[in-house]
């Protein structure tokens, strides 16, 4: 039986098959470790609705052996909440089956002086048992306001999926998103309205000036600034924290090999941490350029496989 100072937080995380790669690709950028299980601890805190795959944190105050001992913990530390209520929350591969949470979260309750409110609780409470071991705290659950976002007014062929996007400015950015971030080739400006919606200083350049127009009506849709400049990534002078540079293909706009290694190789002047999305096996180029590929995956969907390296 132990005391939790309050500073582990227990994360819960899921994800389709198809994502699998990409969703630990960005715990490893955000945590700094590789996970197997759907749930980790860490001394971390990420807000939860930073990821798309995770689904609950728990910030840890008392963990015990047991239920009893746990509910003993609670009465020896008078813990108090005015208005609380427990939150139910599944862990794949582990957890509290839906009568066991009842029960577990009935007992505790019943120790905890303050009042349960199921409707309008100022505190979010958590319990759950993982490989023998019960884990008590306070509960943030992930807020999915960023799934408007895939109602753009305009869309564009060539996008990355909201989710891919999010993502992909996690594993960019790393755990702060005190940094600087930029989207050189940002076509409808799927990445820069992620990033702006995380509190990211970022900004995108597009080569097509009709498209950048409409990633700016975009951003502005959801209360952004004007944050894409009509540009030739090539003459970006500005440097950065980071770069995602998801590189046009030839398959819905006109490029070459030729050109895209040249965009790879400006990449390198432009920013310190970067990603790099293609659909081809590039890392010969990449490395040429001048990268290190410090950790990869890959998302299949349909009939594409894109490759996301993360390079320094
Ligand atoms: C694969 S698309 C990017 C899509 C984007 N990630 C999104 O979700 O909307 C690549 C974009 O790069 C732009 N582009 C091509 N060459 C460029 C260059 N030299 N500088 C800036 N943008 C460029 C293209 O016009 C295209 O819109």
């Amino acid at each position: 039986m132990s005391e939790a100072p309050g500073t582990e937080y227990l994360y819960v995380i899921n994800y389709p098959t198809f994502e699998r790669e990409l969703a630990l690709l960005e715990i490893r950028s955000l945590f700094g470790m590789h996970i197997e299980k759907k749930y980790f601890y860490s001394d971390r805190h990420i807000p939860p609705s930073r990821s798309v795959f995770i689904k609950a944190c728990i910030s840890i105050l008392y963990r015990a052996g047991s239920l009893d001992d746990l509910v003993d913990l609670l009465v020896q530390n008078r813990v108090r909440y005015e208005q609380f209520k427990f939150v139910r929350f599944s862990v794949v591969g582990g957890g509290l089956g839906y009568r066991e949470w009842l029960h577990s979260a009935a007992a505790l309750g019943a120790v905890i002086q303050g009042e349960v409110d199921m409707y309008t609780a100022e505190h979010l409470l958590g319990v759950t048992c993982l490989e023998g071991q019960w884990v008590f705290g306070v509960y943030e659950s992930c807020d999915s306001s960023w799934t408007a976002h895939d109602l753009k007014p305009h869309t564009y062929s060539n996008a990355l999926s909201v989710r891919t996007a999010r993502s992909l400015v996690n594993i960019a950015v790393g755990p702060s998103v005190d940094t600087s971030l930029v989207d050189p080739c940002c076509g409808i400006g799927t990445v820069v309205i992620e990033a702006a919606s995380m509190g990211i200083d970022v900004k995108g350049y597009e080569l097509n000036w009709s498209i950048a127009d409409k990633a700016n009506k975009n951003l502005i849709y959801f209360g952004f600034d004007r944050l894409v400049t009509k540009q030739d990534m090539h003459e970006i002078t500005e440097t950065f924290q980071a770069a995602i540079l998801d590189l046009p293909y030839g398959i819905f706009t006109h490029s070459t090999p030729q050109k895209q290694q040249a965009l790879i190789r400006s990449l390198r002047h432009i920013a310190v941490r970067c990603v790099i999305i293609t659909f081809e096996d590039m890392d010969e180029i990449i490395e040429d350029a001048g990268f290190t590929i410090i950790d990869r995956a890959t998302v299949n969907k349909g009939q594409f496989t894109r490759i996301i390296r993360l390079c320094e």
